[in-house]
């Protein structure tokens, strides 16, 4: 078939680079003109593991192409998916609709033959039957398009696999014929036995805002678990193993730490619960501000904690975040926790230096202010605490030995529930994960932790 993506950003540059993969002849679309020239050379513009290789794939065969024109996608397709961003608005909680709105009023304004525009963007419940009637105004007599909605669910970081095997298809569609089109599109899938949702445009808009709320739910349910434990001297992840046992909670999306950030979980949970007071059902979604709050709270305590061990005053203190990203295996930094936390450990007066394995560049972008340093080894040189906010396997895997051979203390707040404590400890580290007791040396008697359990506490006396 002959597709066109339009916005290839974290989910249409892989969404094109898949449908090419799949079989079909796809034209990839976006106005950065830079953007597009990457990936014309098969290139991936971003960290994305398996992209390069799929992009480089599919340009060599001569099926996956790029242009910065709509005109162009109009000509050259008869489905054509929207993938451009919906952002938070500026100055509320609400999602921006305006490149969602051009894009397909500009599209439909070009077709010179009916086609089917596939929405993927996440938007707010009831956008697509509006966008439905933009492109019936916008197209000349005779070709108006239909639309469907497809929402996307992959992850950064594993986005080539959701692609090319997503664990479920949700096709949101007014007419039998929009239907058949999506099962054309997605044959080599449902062969598979994929499972596939077929509903109205409404529910489909939906399924995706409530999956990212109920992630985001999830993560914020174990953070204010974390801080009871905090409270008591209790180990979150020992309670997220315990009740992950059971098969109606899962373990999954229950790590502790730091809390949600991305292009995706914030915005959209904010952009819900708006669209639910306009729609006068405000008190169904009020808890999402509650989810919000509870995942911003988990950003003050990484400052809190880094405050404590210094008495409260960080000026002039050397301090290293590992991690930029929002999370490993990205190099997104939108609403990303770890520069946000390095941000707020900098307004404080900290002598801040980041590392990350991928986000560097577009942290330095966005965060000029810091300090970055590619090798972990100068990253860590000479700091007097490190803040661990983005579980890269590097970090993971490092040998706390070395490190603490390398730092002036020996002094760490694992932001992520990433490091393995009992190693670290015995390397000599006092380590301060979220949601745990303080474990520190035996030698070490002063733990900073102002919460730390007071068995603990005596043990470490002891
Ligand atoms: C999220 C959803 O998981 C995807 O299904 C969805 O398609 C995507 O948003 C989107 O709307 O486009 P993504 O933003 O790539 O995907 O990241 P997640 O893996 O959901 O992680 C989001 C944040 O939650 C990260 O900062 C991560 O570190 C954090 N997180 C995740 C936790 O703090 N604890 C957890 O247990 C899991």
């Amino acid at each position: 078939m002959k597709i066109s993506v339009i916005g290839t950003g974290y989910l249409g540059a892989v969404h094109a680079a898949g449908m090419a993969e799949l079989g079909h002849e796809v034209l990839g679309v976006d106005s950065d003109a830079h953007k597009i020239a990457e990936l014309a050379a098969g290139r991936a513009p971003f960290h994305e593991p398996g992209l390069g290789e799929l992009l480089a794939r599919g340009v060599a065969s001569g099926r996956l192409s790029f242009s910065t024109s709509l005109e162009d996608a109009a000509a050259f397709a008869d489905v054509h998916f929207v993938c451009v961003g919906t952002p938070q608005e500026p100055g509320s909680d609400r999602a921006d609709l305006r490149f969602v709105d051009a894009v397909v009023a500009g599209l439909a304004a070009h077709l010179v033959r009916p086609a089917l525009i596939v929405g993927k963007s996440t938007v707010p419940v009831g956008t697509a039957r509006r966008l439905a009637a933009l492109a019936a105004s916008a197209a000349r007599p005779g070709v108006a398009p239909a639309l469907a909605w497809n929402p996307e669910f992959l992850r950064e970081g594993f986005a080539v696999e959701d692609t090319l095997a997503p664990d479920r298809l949700v096709f949101g569609v007014d007419d039998a014929s929009s239907e058949a089109v999506l099962r054309e599109v997605y044959a080599t899938v449902l062969d598979r036995g994929t499972p596939t949702h077929v509903t109205d445009l409404e529910t489909a808009e939906l399924v995706k805002v409530a999956a990212n709320s109920f992630l985001a739910t999830k993560i914020s349910f174990i953070n204010s678990m974390a801080e009871v434990c905090e409270a008591v001297g209790a180990d979150v992840t020992v309670l997220a193993d315990a009740i992950g046992e059971d098969a109606r909670i899962g373990r999954k999306f229950l790590n502790a730490g730091v809390g949600f950030g991305g292009g995706c979980l914030g915005k959209d949970i904010r952009a819900f619960r708006a669209r639910g007071h306009e729609l006068g059902v405000g008190q169904a979604l009020e808890f999402l501000a509650e989810v919000d709050a509870t995942n911003d709270r988990r950003r003050q305590r990484v400052l809190d904690l880094a405050a404590a061990r210094f008495d409260g005053d960080l000026v002039g203190r050397r301090v290293t975040v590992l991690g930029a990203a929002f999370k490993p295996d990205s190099d997104d930094v939108r609403d990303s926790p770890a520069l946000h936390v390095a941000r707020g450990l900098h307004d404080l007066g900290a002598v801040v230096t980041v590392h990350d394995p991928a986000a560097v560049d577009n942290a330095r972008r966005v965060a000029p202010q810091l300090g970055y340093a590619d090798d972990l080894g100068d990253a860590v040189a000479g700091a007097e605490l490190l803040v661990l906010l983005t579980e890269w396997r590097q970090y993971r895997e490092a040998d706390p030995r070395l490190l603490a051979s390398l730092v002036e203390d020996a002094v760490v707040v694992d932001g992520r529930n990433a490091l393995d404590t009992t190693l670290w400890t015995a390397a000599g580290w006092t380590v301060h994960a979220l949601g745990r007791p303080v474990s520190a040396p035996v030698w070490n008697v002063t733990p900073f932790v102002e919460t730390a359990s007071p068995v603990r506490q005596e043990e470490a006396v002891a």
